[in-house]
């Protein structure tokens, strides 16, 4: 794992940016995978300032989305599809046809599911998951107990993650109990991971997700498996991590190739 401790979420943010925009300059038919939530919003802000200030060019690039509400349809204020296209898609020159997102109304939700797999693998795979971190560990809604080669399937909520959607649906009693979520495999197959955690909530989180051992009890640890995870934090996230000071020089002494 890289760990980049930045002093804000801004800052973090546009490391991450920066990292998407070279990949779709480099490869315009690159396939991104997005995360919904607080955590990525200022990095999308940033891509929509990029591709204006820039012209950077995403008419070729294929993105899937790593979940989405069971029973809600797409237009809900709260879905993760009305998400997407209020913080990004409606801004930037990625055609419709090209954006995947789980069919939270399927009628045959594994049938779906299984096409969603197949659908990432004709694209040729993931080049780049951004993804956020629950507090409890979870990432994409693969919840505490997720099977470390999960595919994507229907998931149930826990209660935390209920908890944190409440407000986007008039309270936690009214958020849906079921979502499609693409599983810690589909996620692990992914060439590169990018994970953002910003505030002192994630802090207990993101020390056990690094530190800790790899276990099903906190998700995000499957990425310590991973040969290209890099873990981006602003400092409170970071605030419970024994070895920060570590992390800190690495990234102060990357050579300049390796600069993001
Ligand atoms: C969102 C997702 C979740 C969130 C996580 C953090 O698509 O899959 O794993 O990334 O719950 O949410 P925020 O960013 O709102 O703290």
């Amino acid at each position: 794992m890289e760990i980049i401790i930045q002093p804000d979420s801004q800052q973090a943010s546009q490391i991450a940016a920066r990292i998407i925009a070279r990949l779709v300059r480099e490869k315009p038919h690159s396939v991104l995978g997005f995360a919904t939530g607080n955590t990525p919003l200022q990095l999308y802000q940033n891509l929509v300032a990029v591709h204006g200030d820039t012209g950077l060019d995403f008419s070729d690039v294929t993105s899937f989305n790593l979940d989405e509400y069971i029973g809600i349809p797409p237009a809900h204020p709260s879905s993760f599809h009305s998400y997407m296209w209020a913080h990004l898609f409606s801004h930037i020159n990625m055609p419709k046809e090209r954006i995947n997102i789980p069919d939270g109304l399927a009628g045959d939700i594994p049938a779906a599911c299984r096409k969603y797999e197949q659908a990432i693998r004709t694209a040729g795979g993931i080049d780049v998951q951004v993804l956020g971190l629950g507090t409890n560990g979870h990432i994409g809604f693969n919840e505490p107990s997720s099977s470390l080669s999960s595919r994507t399937r229907i998931k149930t909520l826990a209660d935390d993650s209920r908890l944190s959607a409440g407000p986007g649906f008039g309270g936690q009693e009214n958020v849906p109990t079921h979502v499609i979520t693409m599983g810690l495999g589909t996620i692990m197959d992914a060439k590169m991971c990018l994970l953002l955690a910003f505030g002192k909530k994630k802090a207990a989180a993101v020390a056990k997700m690094v530190e800790g051992p790899v276990t099903a009890m906190v998700p995000g640890s499957v990425l310590q498996m991973h040969p290209r995870a890099v873990i981006i934090l602003d400092k409170d996230a970071a605030a419970e991590l024994k070895m920060a000071y570590y992390y800190n020089w690495v990234h102060d002494h990357k050579p300049d190739w390796q600069k993001y």
